[in-house]
């Protein structure tokens, strides 16, 4: 399965790949981090769609087009904020992942780039949502032989050796 993750550490924004997924928050209607920077570079056309849909739960993702981006769709999730731990914010995280993953094979996509969900402004530790991203994204592999390609795109040193960490327990 690993033969099909790869860590890059880049600006998601940039990835040539059939969907980005955005951590955005449940009213999908944009905001700071990763967020902010796809919509800059989708345009407003992206706002435009994220208004007909209603928001999203945490843990839930819908699907766009991806408009400006090199990419042809986003795909939104919205993390858990952190509360240290108690609050099913592992389970939720787990989520995200597993559902953006269904979302790309419901729509027939070979290749997904992620953020590293909820470690930024909702301050999931970077370790442990790591963990979580590699082991639901490994075990979905497992089980579809569609998705051909997996990217956890990391904006920084932590990130990017967290998610190679995780990696190597799987290896
Ligand atoms: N490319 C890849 N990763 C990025 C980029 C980028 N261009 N920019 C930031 N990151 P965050 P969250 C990383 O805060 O914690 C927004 O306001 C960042 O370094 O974007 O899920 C939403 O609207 C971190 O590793 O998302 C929500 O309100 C990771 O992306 C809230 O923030 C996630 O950080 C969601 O918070």
């Amino acid at each position: 399965m690993t033969d099909r993750l790869t860590i890059v550490e880049s600006d998601i924004t940039q990835l040539q790949v059939d969907a980005i997924v955005n951590a955005a928050n449940e009213s999908l209607l944009g905001g700071g981090g990763v967020d902010g920077a796809i919509h800059r570079v989708a345009g407003s056309k992206l706002l435009e769609e994220c208004r007909t849909l209603g928001g999203c739960p945490t843990g839930e993702a819908k699907i766009t087009n991806g408009y400006g981006l090199k990419a042809r769709y986003v795909i939104h999730t919205v993390g858990p904020v952190w509360h240290g731990g108690g609050a099913d914010e592992k389970q939720l995280l787990a989520s995200c992942y597993r559902r953006s993953m269904e979302l790309a094979r419901d729509h027939e996509l070979k290749s997904i780039a992620f953020p590293a969900i909820s470690t930024g402004v909702y301050r999931f530790p970077v370790v442990g949502a790591a963990k979580i991203a590699v082991a639901t994204v490994t075990e979905f592999l497992a089980s579809d032989d569609s998705i051909e390609s997996v990217v956890f795109c990391c904006f920084g040193g932590d990130s990017f050796a967290a998610h190679k960490a995780a990696m190597e327990m799987f290896d």
